[in-house]
């Protein structure tokens, strides 16, 4: 399939935002969403809708299949051993909140060090701040280095027998880095730590094996790749899950109860207490079809021939600083000296141009970066060159206005 032809499967690009054609480069946000999803969504409300796991009526049988049916897609999309393995969540906030609550709770103890990396997403960095603090335990963070990288020197520093969790992305929602994740799982193990991996970003962007990554848990929402809201996905290794107390209580996570006490389901059911959100983890099937079939491999090569035009475009102009270290993937953070991020993101809108600007939930990252706010240009399997040279002229806008010179 040609980009153009993929680009058709998204009925949202036929709107015009300030009479201009649409150019989504907010991405990292959420994604757009395709005609098999909408698609997927309707079928399901229109030929199927009924509760799961408690109805012996036939929509009930067929909406419990489905349901399930999306359980073995994510768990063959991320090469999980077995289905059992897929808890769904609301999304990857709540994944990473469930492990910090259940696990975190069992596990650390007053004294116990939990290490974060600096490029956490707030998802990833307060549901452990909260924990040490209710635990007394302490909280590290894995500094960047100047190129804005992770600093390995400083995680082997800070890696010890104490160590009981670390916490790392495999992507930053920012600048786009992409710690190396084999060696820190591998590095976390061996002193008997676990690793709570953050795969929001990477999980529609390129390919994932839990497996061979070798993590504890890995969390990450279907919004961000082609899916609907509201729906999140936890994986853990089963050995683990399996031990963990549940995280919500209530209807559909139990096999029996009495008044006094209850019985609880065995893993993953346990965990998703109460009717979820069905049709969206059903349509959420469709997304990771969608993906599969235009190959994740041919996504990530798409997806850096995006991020080299970009920085090639922003290379252009004087005044701009772009921060993208070596391993940066999906997108390309920016800065105008003088302009206020949010100014650019107002003047890219005027062309029809979706960026981010701001904190963008890393609140804690782009203080470390020295600067007060970030524009952020993300890409995806849509996005096309054309859509780069639509963003370059709304940046020759933003210096028109400011009336300032943009070359060097
Ligand atoms: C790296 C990262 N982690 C976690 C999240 C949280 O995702 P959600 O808001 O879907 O829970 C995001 C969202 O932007 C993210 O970029």
């Amino acid at each position: 399939m040609t980009i153009e032809t993929i680009k058709k499967e998204f009925p949202i690009f036929s709107r015009r935002i300030n009479g201009k054609p649409l150019v989504y480069l907010d991405n990292a946000s959420t994604s757009q969403k395709p005609s098999a999803v909408l698609d997927a969504l309707t079928n399901f409300y229109t030929t199927s809708n009924a509760n799961i796991h408690r109805g012996i009526h036939t929509l009930s049988e067929e909406a419990t299949e489905r349901y399930e049916a999306t359980r073995k897609s994510v768990a063959r999309f991320i090469n999980a051993a077995v289905a059992e393995e897929i808890v769904f969540t609301k999304n990857c906030t709540e994944s990473i909140n469930l492990v910090a609550r259940t696990w975190g709770h069992a596990s650390i103890r007053r004294g116990d060090h939990i290490l974060v990396s600096a490029l956490e997403h707030h998802a990833n960095l307060i549901p452990w701040q909260e924990l040490a603090r209710k635990k007394h335990a302490k909280l590290f963070v894995i500094p960047l280095t100047s190129s804005f990288e992770l600093d390995m020197e400083a995680y082997d520093k800070l890696l010890s027998r104490k160590t009981k969790i670390v916490c790392v992305t495999t992507q930053s929602n920012v600048i786009g880095t992409r710690p190396p994740m084999k060696e820190m799982i591998k590095k976390a193990h061996a002193v008997g730590a676990r690793v709570m991996v953050d795969g929001a970003q990477s999980v529609g962007h390129q390919r994932t094996d839990v497996v061979s990554m070798g993590c504890d848990f890995f969390a990450f929402s279907a919004h961000k790749m082609l899916g609907p809201t509201g729906v999140g996905v936890l994986y853990a290794d089963y050995d683990i899950l399996e031990t963990l107390q549940p995280f919500l209580y209530g209807g559909d996570m139990v096999t029996s109860v009495e008044r006094e006490h209850a019985v609880y389901r065995d893993a993953p059911w346990r965990f998703e207490a109460g009717t979820p959100n069905i049709a969206d983890v059903v349509a959420f099937r469709a997304a990771i079809e969608f993906l599969e079939e235009i190959g994740m491999d041919t996504i990530e090569s798409h997806d850096a021939r995006c991020v080299a035009a970009a920085r090639e475009a922003l290379a252009g102009f004087a005044r701009v600083r772009v921060f993208a270290p070596e391993s940066g993937a999906s997108c390309v953070a920016f800065t105008v000296d003088g302009i206020h991020p949010h100014d650019v993101a107002t003047i890219f809108n005027s062309e029809g141009v979706a960026i981010r600007s701001g904190l963008h939930c890393a609140e804690p990252l782009v203080k470390d970066l020295g600067v007060p706010a970030l524009s952020r240009m993300s890409f995806y399997l849509y996005n096309t060159m054309e859509d780069v040279a639509v963003a370059r002229q709304a940046l020759e806008k933003v210096f028109r206005i400011f009336s300032l010179t943009s070359n060097p």
